[in-house]
């Protein structure tokens, strides 16, 4: 068996060698920078030239990843193994999208039924109170129950020809008091997406949406869980309750009975196209071997960034305005998913895990927060997506977002030397003493990584592609930090936390036991609600 703490000891060896290297001299040393570190499936290529390793800093982590027992584990999942050993249960997500052995019967049948309502109610079969169809859908959910639905169906705008769509997700009732506002309760449908049913957040807007609805509210809801029985006694119809297994994780829920808002927005053809999108992801990380193998490498990019070059945070970038809210949802897969601080095992896990994922979409970051990429003290690493061609064909806009994310993610890596500055400034004919004031400030360190994805277009089946590559690198990432990245224990207990202060701020006493910074808190919020 191979060790995998030695393993660990090359790649910080690696580490040590590149880290006084900027990227420029990496770039310098090998014209065939971009050959080596870019990888490629079908039109998809994923550019990790500008990251700061080299094809020998990349053998050490995949040498990590077989010692981890990448392969291994990647087969367990996919066998329906209790990979989830908290919750001792399998994690089967791939499953919703074809690869799941003997439990497929249940999973096609869940997902006919769900795409057979969302036909009918696209077609005006399915029918409100006065017998009209729908002319609005509020999808309410919470975490995975509404950012998939709501990021996907954004990606998706091109393909919406369904009735509109609104979501709802904050206990704020601003969120839901504003939702509601254009709407009538006449022609609206009403779906609560709630994997447990029971999500305090999720409940509390799904009977303020039951008694907007009013008389009409028997038929005009519907219901997304794995809990039918909770839904049933929310008194919503046997007929509009979609299940789904407790083995799929709400933050890989978008693939189940979950997607149902996406599906009534697009239709279930480009839902299945979604699916055959994730299908062919999951083919290629089961089957290519690990040094072409997108989700690996992504994860073992992950893993340098992290753990060999210590950088706590990470941003990602779509220069795709539809996939804005790709970042909110991979920030719940990677930090729910691998935010922990115990092993599998429960012992303390003895290297960093998951890093602080954020971002935004380009070209809107770049008047934002890029100043700090570029010029900060700290490094963030940056994922770059870019789709090459748009959906819409308005003359410069694509050249421009497309060359904004090149230009970059160069500046990014490579800077601006003084002596650039300075060459720059003269020949611009600014004079000397402008040169010396100026030259500090509009230098530019370089060396900041980043890795580019592009694809050729965002349809169903690329968002598909996309979505799966990042869940399977998620899972490598999480066999090398060896966590278990299908449960969240965090959030579980401050939700419960969350239930015992609410009676102290509806007039209930405020024990001792609790501290006085929340005591005086809740004090100071009675104080101020009653004035
Ligand atoms: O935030 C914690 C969490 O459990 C997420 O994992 C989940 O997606 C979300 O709450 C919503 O849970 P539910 O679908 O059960 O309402």
């Amino acid at each position: 068996m191979t060790d995998v703490s030695g393993c660990w000891d090359d790649v910080y060896r690696e580490a040590a060698r590149l880290k006084p290297l900027h990227l420029r001299q990496l770039f310098d040393a090998d014209p065939h920078r971009f050959d080596r570190l870019s990888f490629r499936l079908d039109d998809i290529l994923v550019d990790c030239a500008k990251e700061k390793l080299d094809s020998r800093a990349l053998a050490s982590l995949l040498a990590l990843a077989r010692a981890a027992g990448v392969e291994a584990r990647r087969d367990e999942m996919f066998r329906g193994e209790t990979v989830n050993v908290t919750e001792r249960r399998a994690a089967l997500h791939v499953a919703l999208r074809g690869a799941g052995g003997n439990v497929m019967a249940e999973v096609v049948r869940a997902r006919e039924r769900m795409l057979a309502f969302a036909r009918d109610l696209r077609h005006g079969r399915v029918t409100g109170l006065s017998g009209g169809p729908f002319s609005d859908v509020v999808n309410i959910g919470i975490g995975g129950s509404h950012l998939g639905p709501l990021m996907a169906t954004r990606a998706l705008a091109p393909f919406h020809d369904g009735p509109r769509l609104h979501f709802v997700s904050n206990v704020d009732g601003a969120d839901i008091t504003d939702t509601l506002k254009p709407l009538d309760p006449r022609t609206t449908l009403v779906i609560v997406a709630s994997k447990t049913f029971g999500t305090l957040e999720t409940m509390t807007n799904a009977r303020t949406a039951r008694s907007w609805l009013g008389d009409a509210a028997e038929h005009h809801m519907a219901a997304v869980t794995s809990h039918e029985t909770a839904a049933r006694d929310f008194a919503i119809d046997d007929e509009r309750i979609f299940g789904f297994a407790d083995w799929v994780g709400g933050r890989y829920s978008l693939w189940s009975s979950v997607g149902l808002s996406l599906a009534i927005a697009v239709g279930d053809d480009q839902f299945r196209s979604f699916l055959e999108g994730g299908r062919l992801m999951d083919r290629h990380f089961r089957t290519a071997p690990l040094e072409g193998n997108l989700p690996v490498i992504l994860a073992l990019i992950g893993i340098w960034r992290r753990n060999a070059m210590d950088w706590p945070t990470r941003a990602l970038i779509p220069y795709d305005h539809r996939l804005r809210l790709f970042p909110a949802y991979i920030q719940q897969l990677e930090m729910e998913s691998n935010g922990k601080g115990v092993d599998r095992d429960g012992s303390p896990v003895i290297r960093p895990s998951a890093p602080v994922v954020w971002g935004g979409c380009g070209t809107d970051s770049q008047h934002s927060f890029f100043q700090l990429l570029h010029q900060g003290t700290d490094t963030v690493p940056v994922d770059f997506l870019l789709a090459a061609r748009p959906h819409e064909a308005h003359g410069r806009h694509h050249a421009i977002l497309a060359a904004s994310a090149v230009a970059q993610a160069a500046a990014l890596a490579f800077g601006r030397t003084t002596a650039e500055v300075r060459a720059a400034m003269a020949a611009s004919g600014a004079s000397a003493d402008d040169i010396l004031r100026l030259v500090a400030h509009r230098t530019l360190p370089g060396d900041r990584p980043s890795t580019t994805i592009v694809y050729r277009q965002l349809d169903a089946m690329t968002l598909g592609r996309l979505v799966a590559l990042f869940e399977h690198k998620v899972f490598v990432e999480g066999v090398i930090w060896d966590v278990n990245p299908f449960d969240q224990w965090g959030v579980e207990f401050a939700k419960d936390l969350a239930q015992e202060v609410l009676p102290m701020l509806q007039g209930g006493a405020k024990p001792e036991e609790l501290d006085s910074s929340s005591r005086g808190l809740l004090a100071h919020l009675d104080h101020l609600g009653r004035d």
